[in-house]
């Protein structure tokens, strides 16, 4: 796939195929990210990649509406400091996306969850004292829709966004 099908591919994938993301293939997707830039290179965050059915199951309770995390192939869990700002988290955003486009690429659907219950977040990955999951992004094969380029979007008009010479 080309970058620009890549990107226009990209969409929010809750339903998954029971298939496995081949090694290769999910190392690329986190490669995407650890390659991502950061505010004077900082690399703030850590990816903790959960593959196992049952420990994907109890990841997915970690925020109400995380359910498709259950069913995914592979879900990373962005990991940050305790406090940390908005720069890091504007980096992280960087990491988010380059994985999914990279996974696009792939014909690997993804999807966000955030993360409400620290604790239990803690315990299924096993994160130190001095760390806590941001937010998860979930991969798989999709069952409900297909990656491939979207000609209609649910955006606000080009002309309403962009704003040429000033507001
Ligand atoms: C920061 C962020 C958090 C999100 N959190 C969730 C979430 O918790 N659960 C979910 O189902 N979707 C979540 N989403 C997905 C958005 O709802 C989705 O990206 C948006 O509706 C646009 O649809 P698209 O991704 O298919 O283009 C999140 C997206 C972002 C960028």
């Amino acid at each position: 796939m080309d970058t620009w099908d890549a990107i226009t591919a990209r969409r929010n994938v809750r339903e998954f195929e029971d298939r496995a993301i081949p090694d290769e293939a999910l190392d690329r997707i986190l490669e995407a990210g650890r390659r991502a830039p950061s505010s004077r290179n900082g690399q703030p965050w850590d990816f903790v990649v959960v593959t196992d059915r049952e420990q994907l199951g109890r990841l997915s309770k970690v925020w109400r509406s995380g359910a498709h995390v259950a069913g995914s192939a592979a879900t990373v869990a962005l990991i940050l400091p305790p406090g940390a700002g908005s720069t890091a988290f504007f980096d992280l955003g960087h990491a988010a996306m380059a994985m999914m486009i990279a996974a696009a690429d792939l014909g690997i659907g993804s999807g966000h969850s955030a993360v409400a219950d620290q604790e239990l977040a803690r315990e299924v990955l096993g994160l130190p004292e001095d760390r806590e999951a941001a937010y998860l992004i979930d991969f798989g094969y999709p069952a409900d829709r297909p990656v491939k380029p979207l000609k209609r979007i649910n955006r606000r008009p080009f002309e309403d966004v962009v704003h040429k010479g000033g507001w």
